[in-house]
């Protein structure tokens, strides 16, 4: 029996081996993601200010040396967008895997807010498409918005079904908001070819908030852990963030909404990446002018699973939201979801924590949830997507199925000098 076994076993083996060959090969032979003349990779990325500025990028082939975008307020009469402004695009060239593209990018200032803009990209014969995008209204201006949790994996696969359902529900979204580990592998230009082909049109009308994780990092040359040179290639995130840190540690004040993105991975390893960010995350919560705050980073607070603790940002960074009465903290990197607040305590005091937590998942990649104490609601092996508004003093969060099925939901309710109300509303 045994022999049998080992047999099958070895057979198994040689099996994967020729598919793991076969597979290399077909990678080899083929490039899945080709550049050329025309646009693409066209994403719309947040300002610190997306009522008056928006930022969008694109890549094309190597020998197309400079692009240019051009809007202007949306018209019906096609034969007006002859009005449009133009703008010269940044262009840089990045070679990865002997590969040369060029990565083009332009910020739209002076725009108005709450107008539906039309805009293109491109060079000569070779443009995109014209999209709409309407930028963000004033503080007190109802605001809708979107939550993904990790891509990561299924980006061409299963991921696109989730993309498209958040849209057809949200469509007047101001922005969607990405936890980290948006790919598996940071480096892979496939893969990114794969998340721009799973958004499709989403991520040229809709403008990004992307917060890395550890995925989009790896260890350099050096032994350096550092981001993916196509993170801020193919983004244009606000650079008002830490030294050395720029567009992964960043902010963005929407409709009364200060956003921030933490750069997790750098406070998980520690040291200056961790302290630069304490100080100016203390900064930006001292003078923030918004009546409600949200946070969005990769490793979270407090982990789905068991053998899972994220200590940095649990012990430096839990007493600052804490301090500041942070709204609403978005995470991702355990691939199960846990949402909660009510019983998390605050240290030294019969208060629960001000500050909701949530974890959650976007793509194929699942792992089994502990059930933490911590959550009010756990679950897991879901593919889910998250839309959330804000409306004057009430934050209303809803986590849907893929299949559109309301999984979670509640309410915060802002109350003066206090934590907020919640409601269970799931
Ligand atoms: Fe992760």
């Amino acid at each position: 029996m045994r022999t049998r076994n080992n047999r099958a076993i070895f057979l198994n083996l040689i099996v994967c081996m020729m598919m793991l060959i076969a597979a290399h090969a077909q990678s080899q032979q083929f490039n899945p993601y080709p550049t050329g003349p025309y646009p693409d990779r066209i994403v719309l990325n947040v300002t610190q200010d997306p009522s008056t500025s928006l930022a969008v990028n694109w890549r094309t082939h190597d020998s197309i040396t400079a692009g240019t975008a051009e809007i202007m307020v949306a018209v019906s009469n096609p034969t007006d967008v002859t009005k449009a402004t133009g703008i010269k695009a940044k262009t840089e060239t990045v070679t990865h895997d002997g590969k040369a593209a060029n990565y083009h990018s332009v910020v739209f200032t002076g725009l108005q807010p709450n107008m539906l803009y039309m805009y293109r990209v491109g060079q000569g014969n070779y443009r995109s498409e014209w999209f709409h995008v309407r930028t963000a209204g004033k503080p007190g201006d109802k605001l809708s918005f979107i939550y993904m949790g990790d891509v990561q994996q299924g980006m061409r696969t299963v991921w696109p079904r989730v993309i498209r359902e958040a849209y057809v529900k949200m469509p007047d979204a101001k922005l969607i908001m990405y936890a980290g580990d948006i790919v598996n592998r940071g480096r892979n230009d496939h893969e990114w070819g794969e998340l721009f082909y799973g958004g499709g049109f989403i991520h040229s009308t809709i403008p990004g908030m992307m917060s890395p994780g550890n995925h989009e990092h790896a260890d350099n040359a050096a032994g350096v852990n550092e981001i993916t040179a196509l993170w801020r290639a193919q983004f244009t995130l606000p650079e008002n963030g830490p030294e050395g840190l720029e567009e992964t540690c960043y902010y963005s004040d929407i409709q009364g909404v200060r956003f921030i993105s933490l750069n997790s991975q750098a406070i998980w390893f520690g040291g200056d990446g961790m302290q630069k960010q304490i100080d100016w995350l203390e900064n930006i919560l001292v003078n923030n002018p918004n009546r409600w705050t949200c946070v969005v980073f990769h490793h979270p607070v407090y982990s789905v699973k068991a053998n899972r603790d994220n200590e940095n940002l649990r012990e430096k960074f839990q007493p600052i939201f804490n301090k500041y009465k942070v709204d609403l903290v978005l995470q991702g990197h355990d691939h199960a979801y846990g949402r909660g607040m009510q019983k998390i305590p605050m240290p030294g005091t019969k208060n629960t924590s001000p500050t909701m937590y949530v974890v959650s998942m976007s793509g194929s990649k699942m792992y089994e949830n502990d059930k933490p104490a911590w959550a009010d609601k756990s679950g897991g092996h879901l593919q889910l997507y998250q839309l959330i508004t804000v409306d004057s003093d009430i934050l209303s969060y809803r986590s849907y199925t893929a299949t559109g099925e309301l999984f979670d939901a509640f309410e915060l309710m802002k109350r003066t000098g206090k934590n907020n109300a919640v409601k269970n509303l799931k």
